[in-house]
């Protein structure tokens, strides 16, 4: 038994604790924003938080976790999430979305640490999330403008 928390909420899981975290995500858990990419720790598809910090779920076992707390897309929350899902939407930064789950814990992560970050920081932080659909340009702005909203 796993105990651990997530979206806020204590939970004990029965998987194996060498399972990825990803598939207890998707498949026993039916939180679908987590993605499979590479299963490789390569794409950022399958971002999570962990403690606050980005991590990359298809490499995370039960095991790794224990007594942590994880937030997926799904549980994001809180003033930096919320100025963060508007500015991705006033900018319509997604194209087919897939990475987007990543990309938008990361950039929470990013601005919970640094509320003003340079263009540098932002592709220091966002550099392991990949973006078939090219949207980098539309992520940095999209950042910068949470800054903004943030820093008012
Ligand atoms: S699926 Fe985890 S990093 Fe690509
Ligand atoms: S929006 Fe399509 S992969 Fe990023």
């Amino acid at each position: 038994m796993i105990r651990l928390t997530l979206n806020q909420q204590t939970r004990e899981l029965d998987s194996p604790p060498d399972k990825p975290l990803l598939w207890v995500l998707r498949d026993e858990l039916g939180l679908t924003g987590t993605k499979y990419g590479c299963g490789q720790a390569l794409c950022g598809a399958c971002t999570v938080l962990i403690d606050g910090q980005p991590s990359r779920a298809c490499q995370t076992t039960l095991a790794d976790i224990e007594g942590r707390s994880i937030t997926t897309i799904e549980g994001a929350h809180g003033h930096v999430a919320e100025v963060v899902q508007q500015t991705w939407a006033q900018l319509d930064v997604p194209q087919c979305g897939y990475c987007q789950s990543g990309q938008v814990l990361a950039a929470i992560a990013l601005l919970t640490e640094n509320r003003k970050p340079t263009d540098e920081a932002i592709n220091d932080a966002m550099s392991g999330n990949l973006c078939r659909c090219n949207t980098y340009q539309r992520i940095r702005a999209a950042v910068h403008e949470a800054a903004r909203i943030l820093g008012a």
